[in-house]
């Protein structure tokens, strides 16, 4: 599959089959996060792979949603505030950091045949009691990761005119 082709193939997945994800998958898919790019290389995050009943309760209450409880997996991908880059005007670079390797992540796992879904409309202050998260450590975004339990809906984007400025 050509990088186009990954990227029209992957989707908001809102429905997981209760299967298991095999351990190569989840190592190559994180192999895949670690490689990302980062703000003078700070590498300003973690990811928070929760497969744990205890965890998936706690990750659940964080997004209450039907569907958000299908998934087999979640990862909690953080911002650590106090290693981020901050531009000279104040601008802190880490939302952009993890951005980037969560992007990393969901194109990875649809290349291997896994379904994800950004979320950010959680609530982050439920979600710093996982155990294991530090001081200044910052939830960004939870991604529900499985094998997808339905189908791609229909892509709807702005055209090519609409977003590309040319001077
Ligand atoms: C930063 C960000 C936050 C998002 N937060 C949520 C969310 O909280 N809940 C949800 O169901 N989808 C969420 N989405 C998924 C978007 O709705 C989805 O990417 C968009 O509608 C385009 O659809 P597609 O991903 O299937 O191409 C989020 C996406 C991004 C990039």
């Amino acid at each position: 599959m050509n990088l186009l082709s990954l990227i029209k193939s992957r989707y908001s997945c809102r429905s997981y089959e209760a299967r298991a994800i095999e351990t190569d998958k989840m190592s190559y898919v994180m192999e895949c996060v670690r490689m990302a790019p980062s703000a003078v290389n700070r590498q300003p995050w973690r990811f928070h792979i929760v497969e744990g009943d205890e965890g998936r309760r706690l990750v659940q209450q964080c997004y209450d949603r039907e569907w958000f409880k299908s998934a087999p997996v979640y990862v909690v991908a953080t911002v650590l505030t106090d290693e981020q880059w901050v531009r000279a005007d104040g601008k802190p670079h880490g939302d952009i950091d993890v951005a980037i390797a969560v992007e990393h992540l969901c194109l990875a796992a649809t290349e291997v045949g896994l379904g994800t879904c950004w979320v950010c409309n959680f609530d982050a202050a439920l979600c710093r009691q996982l155990p294991g998260m530090k001081q200044g450590e910052e939830p960004v975004v939870i991604i529900p990761i499985g094998y997808p339990a339905v189908e791609a809906a229909e892509k709807r984007r702005k055209t090519m005119d609409e977003i590309v400025v040319k001077l």
